[in-house]
């Protein structure tokens, strides 16, 4: 996860490097972009200014999982009572229709045992020429960059 600042919210995990994915700019809250990173297909989300990362490929049937409907849920609040929440957050499969929260990975019915693999966003201000490590995708514009760490 990463807001717009440009510090980082989380490590990164050893063994990743860093791919540009396009200008803060370019991915305005409740958008996504896609990316191929070597035979990964991940999507790169925009939930409410923080940025998230999932990997487009569902653990029921496989189906690509980050083309699916940005939405919420409704969760029960008491027999016959339903609360919508956590609009913008949850990533409904366009397969059979489980439901993932993009913030952790985590299935929404069973969120202890069933997860979408997540990587690391960090929002930095270094050009692609200041480091030559970063992989570019389509960066024109320099207000902050997104960079998925896959
Ligand atoms: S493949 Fe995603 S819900 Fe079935």
């Amino acid at each position: 996860m990463a807001g717009n600042g440009p510090e980082r919210a989380s490590p990164r995990r050893a063994g990743t490097r860093p791919h540009a994915v396009c200008s803060v700019s370019e991915l305005p809250p409740g958008e996504r972009k896609i990316v191929e990173v070597g035979n990964r297909s991940i999507g790169v989300f925009n939930v409410h200014g923080d940025f998230y990362a999932l990997r487009s490929l569902c653990p029921h049937q496989g189906a690509p999982l980050c083309r699916g409907t940005i939405t919420g849920t409704a969760r029960a609040s008491q027999p016959g009572e339903f609360i919508w929440e956590r609009e913008g957050q949850v990533l409904r499969c366009p397969w059979h229709g489980w439901e993932f929260d993009i913030t952790s990975g985590r299935s929404v019915f069973n969120p202890h045992r069933l997860r979408v693999r997540t990587y690391d966003v960090t929002v930095e201000q270094r050009a692609e020429e200041e480091d030559p490590s970063v992989e570019s995708f389509d960066v024109t514009v320099e207000d902050g960059w997104v960079v998925l760490h896959a």
